[in-house]
């Protein structure tokens, strides 16, 4: 019998080989064979895409990296697994390693915003163009693909404003028109929702955020289909993204209780969200947890949990004042790299949000971006009593 996710995690891990609870740290650039016939045989296997327990040359990787790209291989269902130095290194070679000069982009308007400005400004300059769609419009993506569409790039749910899309909708429609697939999957990690598996063909998180779970380590992986792995590895190849050892092993130590964190962060976020949902100044609160809701509709059809990431929305025609209820936080620390254990704030001006053509804020209201960690929801709760009182209304 096929063990579950929980127990896979908590087992990948391990090194039989060196009898440890852990994965050995391997650092190293040079890779030794024993003969020249040895060191051709191997590299012949890696250009034939055969699987392979150590590479040629440490720019590649090694043992360390190899054991994460297969835990993260089971637990995205995927063809393949490439790891790069950061998230949004994920961002970038998923985008770079299919399109090409003349290309169009078709892009979710609610994207992470270096995600924004990578299609919008960079791309620009090689003369692939970025189209975007209303994120809550299935009918604005399907006009805007056109003959010269080559990708069509999702973040769901959307950055900071949690818009909710139909995602079997969007793999169908871009199957049929022969258009490759990519989904930021940060929030929900391949925990709670298999983008591979769905139909996608790029699936990218940031390992800085669940994965890792400790806000002491960046990196990032991109999962792929099949049909990607080619353009994928060729581009990565002559890029040279890659992850180090050292963070890899944090990476692994991490995932080890991410079923665990994450149920308990989804746990908390529902606590919290049901004392927020009482209280007056807050005038919305932008996760998929009211059953009558669209995006809970749509969170439920391809999600089987919810991470501790939401935005409310802050009514008062003093923006002072809301800013003193983001200061006067004590456990929800102002900062960004959500995904840890612990709890984080950070009121959303245009610096976080980027040029978004399909959303606004009403005027007097304030969008704050919050984090629900692993504390003691009591204690979560007793912060933000105390600092709503600073909101004037
Ligand atoms: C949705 C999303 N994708 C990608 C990234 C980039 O990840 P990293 O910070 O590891 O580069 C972030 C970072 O905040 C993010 O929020």
């Amino acid at each position: 019998m096929k063990k579950s996710i929980r127990t896979f995690l908590k087992t990948a891990g391990k090194d039989k080989i060196a009898r440890s609870a852990n994965p050995a740290i391997v650092r190293a650039s040079t890779i030794y064979f024993k003969t020249m016939q040895e060191m051709r045989e191997h590299q012949n296997k890696i250009s034939k895409g055969k699987k392979v327990s150590h590479w040629d040359y440490g720019r590649q990787g090694s043992q360390t990296t190899i054991k994460l790209q297969n835990i993260i291989k089971e637990l995205e269902q995927s063809y393949d697994v490439f790891l790069t130095q950061t998230g949004f290194g994920a961002v970038a070679l998923s985008i770079m390693s299919v399109c090409r000069p003349g290309d169009e982009i078709v892009i979710s308007d609610c994207v992470y915003r270096p995600t924004q400005k990578l299609t919008s400004q960079l791309l620009k300059e090689f003369n692939i163009k970025a189209i975007w769609y209303d994120p809550n419009s299935f009918d604005d993506l399907k006009n805007k693909v056109t003959k010269k569409t080559k990708l069509i790039y999702v973040e769901n749910p959307g950055s900071n404003s949690f818009e909710f899309q139909d995602l079997g909708k969007i793999v169908s429609l871009a199957k049929r028109k022969n258009i490759y697939t990519a989904i930021d999957n940060t929030w929900a990690t391949a925990y709670y929702f298999k983008p591979i598996k769905l139909g996608f063909d790029l699936s990218i998180t940031s390992a800085t955020k669940y994965y890792s779970g400790h806000s002491d380590v960046m990196g990032g992986t991109l999962a792929v289909s099949k049909k990607v792995y080619k353009k994928v590895w060729w581009y990565n190849h002559l890029s040279g993204y890659r992850l180090s050892a050292d963070d890899a092993y944090l990476v692994i130590r991490g995932i080890r209780t991410l079923d665990l964190r994450m149920d308990k962060h989804h746990q908390n976020t529902l606590k919290v969200i049901k004392w927020l949902s009482k209280q007056k100044k807050v005038a919305k609160i932008l996760y998929p947890y009211k059953p009558s809701s669209k995006i809970y509709k749509l969170w439920k059809k391809y999600y089987s949990g919810a991470s501790g990431l939401l935005s409310i929305i802050i009514k008062s025609k003093s923006k002072n004042s809301v800013y003193s209820f983001v200061n006067s936080l004590k456990l929800f620390g102002i900062g960004y790299s959500w995904g840890g254990y612990s709890s984080l704030v950070v009121y959303n001006d245009p610096v976080e949000m980027g040029d978004r053509h399909f959303f606004k804020i009403e005027k007097n209201h304030h969008l704050i971006r919050l984090h629900v960690g692993l504390e003691d929801t009591n204690d979560l709760i007793n912060d933000l009593k105390n600092a709503l009182r600073k909101v004037k209304q």
